[in-house]
Formats: structure tokens, sequence, C-alpha cells
């Protein structure tokens, strides 16, 4: 019960590792916002989290949307009380392909808007409230994308991704002396709707194969689950991690060492 008496935000939580942290979150005692742009899946957690006796509310939000935002995390603070915890988990892939010049503007936009500007809204619609009780935790959900490249979408998702890890440790830095933790972690292949679909061009033969390939190349020879890497996030979150602030947190397998 690590998160007993916190209120936590989590995006994404409709699917995925989203979904896996607004659950373990809230089975450790948290009272848990479960933000998606889906209403309908973020709804699906918070009634489960509250058939388990939980303090549950889903919320929809369009991360992307900086008003969209601020409106949301209004309400939570209106209906919950004062944030502890925010874990920045909403993302999308890059399925276009890899190549720059299948790129186009619109799509860069949107990679960007979601898996970067979602983060940075968050932050700044919730960190100021955390710095002035001097209490909180983020995390962010970065890839090994952003710490090398990414081997399944294109340069929009991998700056994308070492773009929340920048983000993290300047926030880090600036918020550590109040009082606010700043972390990230970068999964390796997870288990979920967005791995498994994977790249635009890809037939189902070339699919397979990429996803054995994550098998036979990791040193732990499968993929994550969304549970593994909500693990990490809860460990981040909780005050098990107080001393760990503007870290990049490697949950791969050993997929990527460095
Ligand atoms: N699956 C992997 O292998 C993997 C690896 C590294 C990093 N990640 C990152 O993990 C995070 C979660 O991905 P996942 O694999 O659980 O994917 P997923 O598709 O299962 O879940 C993503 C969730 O984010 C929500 N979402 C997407 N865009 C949104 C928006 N604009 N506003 C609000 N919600 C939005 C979706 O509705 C969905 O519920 C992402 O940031 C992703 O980049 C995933």
């Amino acid at each position: 019960m690590r998160f007993a008496g916190r209120i936590a935000v989590v995006t994404g939580a409709a699917s995925g590792i989203g979904k896996a942290t607004a659950l373990r979150l809230g089975r450790e005692g948290a009272a848990v916002a479960a933000v998606d742009r889906h209403l309908a899946g973020a709804e699906e957690t918070a009634a489960a989290l509250r058939n388990a006796g939980s303090t549950a509310r889903a919320y929809a939000c369009d991360v992307a949307d900086s008003a969209q935002v601020a409106a949301a995390a209004q309400a939570i603070e209106r209906d919950l009380g004062p944030v502890d915890v925010l874990a920045n988990v909403a993302g999308i892939g890059d399925a276009v392909g890899t190549d720059i010049a299948e790129l186009d503007d619109a799509r860069w936009n949107q990679v960007l808007a979601v898996n970067l500007s979602g983060a940075f809204f968050w932050c700044r619609a919730l960190l100021p409230g955390m710095a002035a009780r001097a209490r909180g935790a983020v995390v962010s959900v970065s890839s090994l994308a952003g710490r090398s490249k990414s081997a399944n979408g294109g340069p929009a998702y991998t700056a994308s991704k070492a773009g929340v890890l920048g983000l993290t440790r300047h926030l880090a830095f600036d918020y550590g002396p109040r009082g606010v933790r700043v972390n990230a972690i970068c999964p390796g292949g997870v288990d979920t709707p967005l791995l498994r679909a994977g790249r635009a061009h890809e037939n189902a033969e070339e699919r397979s194969t990429r996803l054995a390939a994550y098998g036979y190349f990791m040193p732990i020879k499968r993929v994550s689950t969304p549970d593994e890497q909500a693990a990490a996030i809860a460990f981040l979150a909780s005050d098990d991690a107080s001393y760990i602030n503007g870290v990049s947190l490697d949950v791969n397998g050993g997929l990527y060492m460095a």
C-alpha cells in the first residue's frame, strides 16, 4: 500500500502500460484518475479498480490538446483532490514507416504533440501544485527509442522519446529542490496493441518475424508484459525511490545496455 492516501493521474489508462499502471497504483492504495482519449476504455479501467475497492474515476482527454489537459487537471483536483503522482504513459507509434522521406508535416507534428507535448502539458498543469505542497513524483514513459533509436518506428517516434528524456532531466533539476522528483522509464518491447500494430507497410509474415526477433535478440528471451513496466513506474513514483531523480530507467530485458 505504498500509495495509500495519495492521488495519482495516469494518462493512456485505457490500454497497455497505462492500464496496468492505473491498476497497480490503485491496488497499492492510490485514488486513480484514469485519463485517455478513449473514454470507454478509461471507464473500464476505473470500473475494475472500483470493483476491487479502490477509488477511481475516468477522464476523457486528448493529451496533445493543452486546453483539454488544463481542464482535465482541474476536474481531477476538484473531484479527487491535489495530485501526488503523475504517470505520463499515453503515446502513439510512428506507423508510417521508418524513412524520413515518408514522414509528412502532419504526422511529425502529431507524434511530437502526443508523445512529447502531452507530457509537457501535464507537467505544466500539475508540477506547480506539487511544488507548493513540496510533495510529488512524475514518471514519464520514454522508450529504448529515446536512449538509442526505435526498433519499430521512425524518426518522429525516436525524436519524441528522446525529447521526453530531456524534459525529464530539466524538470528534475528545476523541481528537485521543491520536493518533486521527475523520472522516466525506457521500455524495450512490451506486449501491447502498440507493439503488435507495428509498421504500416508490414505484411503478416514480416510482423511475426519482427516480433519473434525480440525473443531471439533479448537476453531475457521474451518481450515484457505491461505489468513489468507498471512495476517500474510504481517503484519510481513511490517513496522507495525517494533519492532517485532525473533518471532514465531502462526496462528492456537487457536489449540495450548503457
Ligand atoms: N509497447 C511497447 O513496446 C513500448 C515500448 C516503449 C515505449 N512504449 C510507450 O509506452 C506508452 C504506452 O504504450 P502502450 O504500448 O501501452 O500502447 P497502447 O496503444 O496499448 O496504449 C496507449 C494508450 O494511450 C492512449 N492515447 C494515445 N494517444 C492519446 C492521446 N492523444 N491522448 C490521450 N490518450 C492517448 C491510447 O488511447 C491508449 O489507451 C507509449 O508512450 C509508448 O510510446 C511502448
